[in-house]
This record gives C-alpha cells, structure tokens and sequence, in this order.
C-alpha cells in the first residue's frame, strides 16, 4: 500500500478529514472520557465494536483517531492504533500477537526497556531467543516449531546495528512468522518497513513523530486484523491509551517530521564525518559513514541515515568527561528532540542491560549516543570538539 504523495505532502495533510470535524485546519481537541449514544439499540452495537461510533475514549476518540490515520498512511499500513508511551505500543503488539508457550526471536542489540520488557516475557510462560540481528540466517536458525514472532529494532539503539529487513521478512512469510519492527529510530521519513514486506511496525512517538520532547506516546501499525484485535482485547484490557492532548501534539508534530528529519539527516552526516577524523574519537557507529559495516544495506532501505550517532571515546571515565563537558548539547536521555541530546549508555539508558548481554550487544563502555537536533552542524561541532579536547 505504497503511498503516492511525497513525504512533504503526506506528512502535512495526513490522517486529516477536513468534512468530518466542521472544516478546522487544527484537528480538534476532544477531550472527553466518554460520548452519549443516539439510542439503546446502537448503543449496544457501538459498545461491542460491531458499528463504527465513539462511546468510551480507552476504545477510540475522535483526536486519537485522525492520529492513527495519519501514522497509518505515513508508514503505508493499513490501520494504527496509538499508545500512551513506546513500551505500552511494543507490550501491547507483542501480547496481541504471543500466548504462554508461544516463542520470540529478538536482536541482542534493542532498546534496554524493550529487552527488560522479552525477559519479563519469559516469566510469563513464552520463550526469547536473542541472535546477533545483523545476519538473517541467525533469526532463521532459531526458528522453533513454536516460533510466532521476529522482532526487529533498526537502526538498534543505541549502537546503530541494522537488520536486513527483506530478508528477516522474507524467511518469516515462508515460515508463517509474524514480523515486527521498531521504526523508532530511522522515522517513516527514512525508512517504511512495511513496504519492505514487515508485517507491522511500532513507534516510540515521544521521540521524531513528537519531535519536541514534550510528549509520551507510541503506534502500533499493521493489518487492520492486528490492530483491532490489539484495540479490543490488550489495549481495552490493559488501558495504555494516550490522552487526547498527546494525540494532538503528536499530530502537530507530523507537520513538520519532514522537514525536520531532513536536517537531522544532514547534520548527522556531517557530525559523523567531523567525529570520525577526530584524534580522540575511536570509533563511530553511523550508517551513512561507508566505514558502516552495513552502509550498503543502508542505502537500500533507508532513504536517510537519521538523527542517531554513536561513538566511542574509550571507557566509561572518558565517556563521563565528555557528556560532563558539553555546553550546547544537553546530557540528557530520550532522543529525537530539535535539540542535541548526548547520553552515555553502558551508565544510563542500558545500565539496567546485564554487563555480558552488553557486550555481546557491541555496547562498550566509553559509547556515548548522540542525537542530532536541528541546530546549525557548525555549531553542535564547535561544542563537541571542545568537549573532546576536556577528555583525557
Ligand atoms: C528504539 C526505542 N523504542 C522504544 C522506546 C520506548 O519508548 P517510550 O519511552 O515512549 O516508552 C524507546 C525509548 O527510548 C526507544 O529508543
């Protein structure tokens, strides 16, 4: 379902229905728990899903929905549901697609709440196996005849890994596996799996989609079947919905996802190139550098290389010594914002990631994960090369 409009074009007019809410350019706020129905009869049939119609805003909301159009189109789905962080969108899908008994295959390189989230999955009866995801033979050696789902995060967070993603899903369709992926990172301006043959795709939208770190939110994208089954059943039971609020800002934060993710894209390119040819910088892990093991793969599905960059700067007092030396970027976790966060990894967002997973996972000591923002490149520059200069 391949869309025909250019980004820019899409992501300024998607999921927008000016006839259905009185002609507002702003799609409205509806901030209402609940919605009265026209009578007993259509009551009943609304409240059991069997008509279309708004009764209860954990099931639907007139905000939340233009927002599941627009991320449905924008990553060429044919339906989306939203979530009130990136966690509840990735639980969410996963509990809609997996039982007790059921098995998952995973990268050990992913997001350190998501793998907290497949070990905690383990203690609910299903079972993980964790390959090294750059190698789609890996997923398809860990087939088991309980297999029902692949997950894949790429770009990984944070050592920017990639998975073939054709390949992942075309072992999987023949095997009759699921396919998931975390589009977080790359955004659909980069990347649109599901045109790649994935089944379904999940969004941290606190990061890009937002853009503004002001919200926290999530998307599962996928078959209609998938989503529904999701809205009815785990999300109405579990109730990780967004607040009509958040669906607004998510939205107003599509508007400019185009734009935005063009300059992320170019200041990334250019902070990594800048980071590569510095003395005191050991490695760079970006997969628009040719130095990118999978650079070639890169280009053949992703359109842009993204906002995200890591490096290495030796250990984890090296690594201190920069985040603590930044004056423009801020030392800060979550990513995708307009300003330029900088973290250290193996302290921050993966400490809670057992030290042997890590290191398996390429997550060295000294990583720091830098995401771009849309300031002017010479200047996040200027900040970075000061700070190396402080590192000893
Ligand atoms: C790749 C990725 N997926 C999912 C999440 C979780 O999203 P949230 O914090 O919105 O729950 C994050 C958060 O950092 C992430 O980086």
């Amino acid at each position: 379902m391949k869309n025909s409009k250019s980004f820019h074009s899409l992501a300024v007019h998607a999921g927008g229905n000016l006839s259905k809410h009185q002609g507002a350019i702003s799609t409205p706020i509806f901030n209402a728990s609940t919605f009265a129905f026209p009578d007993a009869e259509k009551g009943s049939a609304i409240h059991e899903g069997e008509i279309p119609g708004y009764f209860y805003s954990r099931i639907n909301n007139p905000t939340q929905e233009v927002l599941e159009s627009a991320m449905a189109e924008l990553e060429s789905g044919e339906a989306a549901i939203a979530f009130s962080s990136g966690m509840a969108a990735i639980s969410g899908a996963l509990l809609t697609y997996l039982k007790p008994g059921d098995h998952l295959v995973a990268p050990e390189s992913i997001y350190a709440s998501t793998s907290g989230l497949l070990e905690y999955l383990t203690s609910l009866g299903m079972e993980v196996t964790l390959v090294d995801a750059t190698n789609s033979e890996n997923y398809k050696q860990a087939i088991q005849d309980n297999t029902k789902v692949f997950y894949l995060e790429s770009p990984a967070n944070p050592t920017l890994k990639l998975c073939d993603i054709r390949g992942v899903s075309s072992i999987a369709n023949k095997a009759r596996i699921n396919t998931l992926l975390d589009n977080t990172f790359a955004t659909p301006y980069n990347q649109t799996p599901i045109e790649f043959g994935v089944d379904a795709v999940v969004h941290s939208m606190t990061k890009y989609i937002g853009g503004h770190a002001d919200i926290l939110g999530g998307v599962l994208i996928g078959s209609k079947g998938l989503v529904e089954k999701c809205r009815w059943s785990i999300n109405k039971l579990f109730g990780g919905v967004p607040s009509p609020l958040t669906c607004w800002l998510a939205l107003r934060g599509i508007k400019t996802l185009a734009l935005r993710m063009e300059k992320h894209n170019s200041n990334a390119l250019a902070i990594a190139e800048f980071l590569e040819s510095h003395p005191k910088v050991k490695k760079v892990h970006y997969p628009g550098l040719t130095s990118h093991p999978q650079h070639e793969l890169a280009k053949k599905q992703m359109r842009g290389f993204g906002g995200m960059i890591a490096f290495e700067v030796g250990g984890v007092r090296e690594g201190r010594q920069l985040v603590n030396n930044v004056k423009l970027c801020t030392l800060a976790v979550s990513l995708g914002d307009v300003s330029t966060l900088i973290q250290h990894s193996a302290s921050m967002t993966h400490a809670s990631v057992p030290k042997e997973l890590r290191t398996r996972a390429g997550i060295t000591d000294g990583l720091i994960r830098l995401s771009v923002g849309i300031e002017d490149a010479d200047d996040i520059i200027e900040d970075l090369d000061r700070a190396l200069s402080k590192v000893h």
